[in-house]
């Protein structure tokens, strides 16, 4: 039988976990059996007692030697991703541009990697598109940073002792986080506009409540992604950009163009420009920040250019991490997707020569399968040794493990 192995998460502070006492029920239903490291759920609101009675086996440790398929949220570290026994599945994020030593040791255990970063954004993988999912809740999670930071309503109040106007929300980017974003502010009250370079994102701005700032800046490239705009665009767009910024007490930030670091839409003397007490959320941190000056992870008071008081800026990180309970039950789902997709009667069987399976495939059989991946550890000087390149050994050795032994 097929063992799904579910871990505690190991980076410090990640408070996900890749499955959920429904996504068990659903792994148990397709014939599976389903192994969780104690305690894997408990920070995220999942109780070992749920996952047992969902039908799984819950167990001290989720050791190497009884899984089949790992399913997990962040990156495997090398050293877990080496521990792999070869055919091993595992089913995650991973990070290839970023975390190529993870990448080259699954390759090297001989490991099925799929990543979930791959998954092509066609209709039918929409429900394993987990970049989707935590982007959701990351735009949510974005406006209530703000709001708790801003010492200001977010809604318009008409009361006796006076009026009080509503909070004035921008948000850059209006891909997936930036749509919730909006939404989100404008559920609380607010007063919102956007601005996209895909000019597709004018109609979506507004079926979210927001208000589209047109400006003559666009980008969009193949499948309605965007693309990075020239320097001398760029330059433009922030010239136009500028007013806006200056006039918000919310800027929330999470333009991306795929492939690319994140794009710098707002230098320091915008940001210097803004009102005392206002915020700034930079959802694009952790890729370089859309906003100068942002730190990933850190809350930095910067002074107004009117000597007045301090801006906000926030570098937000692990946002979804921070509302893990839901963040975690469409992870997971997520996760139960492509695994239902990897399993024919209760057997593993990937199609590679279905799309999706094809395309998060980041290693199998000990190749890096994506082909930028590939060609960066290439460049890197971390491919695989050529057959021909192997050492010979001289001398023939007893077989320690039996062959293909755990
Ligand atoms: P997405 O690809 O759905 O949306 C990005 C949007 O930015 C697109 O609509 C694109 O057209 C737009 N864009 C690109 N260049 C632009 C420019 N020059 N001006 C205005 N808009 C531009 O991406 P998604 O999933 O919404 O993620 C947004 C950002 O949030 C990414 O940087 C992502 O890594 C980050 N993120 C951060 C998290 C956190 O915890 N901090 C969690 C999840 C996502």
């Amino acid at each position: 039988m097929v063992t799904v192995g579910v871990r505690r998460e190991q980076l410090p502070g990640e408070r996900r976990v890749a499955a959920t006492p429904e996504t068990v029920r659903r792994l148990v239903g397709l014939g599976l059996e389903v192994l969780i490291e104690a305690g894997a759920g408990a920070q995220a609101g999942y109780p070992d007692a749920a996952y047992a009675e969902a039908g799984a086996r819950v167990e001290q440790t989720a050791d190497a030697a009884d899984i089949d398929v790992l399913a997990h949220v962040r990156p495997l570290d090398p050293a877990s991703a080496a521990a792999l026994r070869p055919g091993t599945v595992t089913i995650g994020f991973a990070s290839p541009a970023a975390e190529t030593a993870t990448v080259t040791a699954l390759r090297d255990a001989g490991v099925t990697a799929f990543a979930l970063e791959l998954i092509p954004r066609i209709s039918r993988a929409q429900s394993m598109d987990a970049l989707t999912s935590q982007a959701l809740v990351a735009g949510y999670r974005s406006v209530l940073e703000a709001a708790m930071r801003l010492p200001r309503f977010f809604p318009l109040y008409m009361t006796a002792a006076g009026t009080v106007p509503p909070a004035r929300v921008l948000v850059l980017g209006a891909g997936v986080a930036g749509l919730q974003a909006i939404g989100t502010a404008k559920r609380l009250g607010a007063r919102v506009s956007a601005n996209d370079i895909r000019p597709s994102s004018a109609d979506e701005v507004a079926s979210m409540g927001g208000t589209f700032i047109a400006l003559d800046v666009e980008g969009a490239a193949a499948g309605g992604y965007a693309r990075e705009l020239g320097e001398d665009r760029a330059e433009l767009q922030r010239r136009l950009l500028a007013p806006h910024v200056a006039d918000a007490d919310v800027l929330i930030t999470t333009a991306a163009v795929p492939g690319r670091p994140a794009p710098r839409l707002v230098t320091a003397p915008m940001v210097a420009a803004m009102k005392a007490g206002s915020v700034v959320i930079d959802l694009a941190a952790e890729s370089g920040g859309n906003v100068e000056g942002t730190v990933p992870g850190v809350d930095t008071a910067v002074p107004t250019a009117a000597g007045d008081g301090t801006i906000t800026v926030v570098g937000l990180t692990d946002a979804p991490s921070a509302m893990p309970y839901d963040a975690s039950r469409l992870y997971a789902a997520n996760v139960a997707n492509l695994l239902a997709l990897l399993v024919d009667e209760g057997n593993l069987a990937p199609d590679f020569d279905d799309e999706v399976v094809a395309g998060s495939c980041l290693t199998h059989a000990g190749e890096v399968r994506h082909a930028p991946t590939a060609e960066a550890l290439a460049a890197a000087g971390m491919a695989p040794p050529e057959a021909s390149d192997r050492p010979e050994p001289t001398e023939p050795t007893e077989p320690t493990e039996p062959e293909g032994g755990r």
